[in-house]
């Protein structure tokens, strides 16, 4: 209890001053949430620019030992000053991830299918609500494969996950999934990408498509956009400056960061464009001058 002795006067009330905490929250399509959701979205979605740089590391959980993941002891350190979430297993980051990194995490909470598999659209809740408490995790990512095999069960296992987090103010992050043969055009992800927000997750991951802009517009909370298979440089820059310049609110990206020569200054180029209104010309010379100087030193 504080000491009573000396107790000043409280006098500063301001009352020609309105209330201040009387403005609409930043988050797309979250103003009607508690102050315990709010919080969570304001660890990924920054409050200056409102955009998220996601780094996901979480391919082991269906691919095993991953080109480029094999030391997440080594690599996360490394990468953690330039990207503002963690997306990973809860294996990965109890394993490999120091507690003292204050990052926000995105934690992969379904599991079911390996790459041996033709058909991976069949997955379960695999962590439960109370682990994601437990490593005090921003949001629950479920992979959700609509017109897959496994919808239904893709369907009940994002429903089952929202509902726990409504329960304990986590978000939920719906990740669209592509399998092998399905679609991948824009019609297919404005119609996945709705029905995911319609069950009542927070944000939804997904792919950059054609007319990209209606599937954001149509889309009733945040979308980030997923790196998808190594690019050149040069055009996974673009592919960031694109998706951003088109509404998406940040990009989850894993092979485009840790597949590159460069992982460290890739993510702080990609930072540029998410956070900072850099172009892909002005990110990629930013990419090329910060390669040079490391190179150098
Ligand atoms: C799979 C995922 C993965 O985390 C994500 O796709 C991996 O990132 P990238 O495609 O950029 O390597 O959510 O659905």
């Amino acid at each position: 209890m504080a000491d009573l002795d000396g107790v000043k006067v409280a006098k500063d009330y301001h009352v020609d001053i309105p209330f201040a905490n009387d403005r609409g929250f930043y988050v797309k399509g979250a103003n009607s949430l508690d102050w315990g959701m709010k919080k969570h979205l304001s660890n990924i979605f920054s409050p200056k620019s409102g955009n998220t740089v996601m780094f996901a590391f979480d391919h082991g959980y269906f691919m095993g030992s991953t080109a480029g993941l094999e030391r997440l002891d080594l690599l996360l350190p490394r990468l953690a000053p330039y990207i503002d979430v963690f997306m990973g297993t809860r294996g990965a980051l109890r394993d490999c991830v120091p507690p003292e990194i204050v990052k926000s995490v995105a934690l992969r909470t379904t599991s079911g299918s390996s790459m041996l598999q033709e058909d991976l659209s069949h997955e379960v809740v695999a962590v439960d609500i109370e682990d994601a408490i437990r490593l005090n995790a921003d949001c629950m990512a479920v992979q959700t494969f609509i017109g897959g095999d496994g919808q239904l069960s893709s369907i009940d296992n994002l429903s089952r996950t929202i509902n726990a987090g409504f329960r304990y103010s986590i978000p939920t992050l719906g990740v669209c999934a592509v399998g092998k043969d399905m679609e991948r055009t824009g019609r297919f992800f404005k119609l996945a990408t709705r029905i995911i927000a319609e069950m009542g997750c927070q944000m939804v991951k997904t792919y950059d498509c054609e007319d990209f802009e209606e599937v954001v517009a149509a889309c009733p909370v945040p979308i980030v956009v997923a790196g998808g298979k190594k690019l050149p440089e040069k055009d996974a820059l673009h592919l960031a400056f694109d998706v951003i310049r088109k509404g998406a609110r940040g990009v989850d990206m894993g092979r485009n960061i840790f597949q590159s020569p460069y992982p460290v200054q890739m993510a702080q180029a990609v930072g540029k464009i998410v956070h900072e209104g850099y172009t892909d010309a002005e990110a990629y010379e930013f990419l090329q001058d910060s390669v040079s100087d490391a190179s150098k030193a």
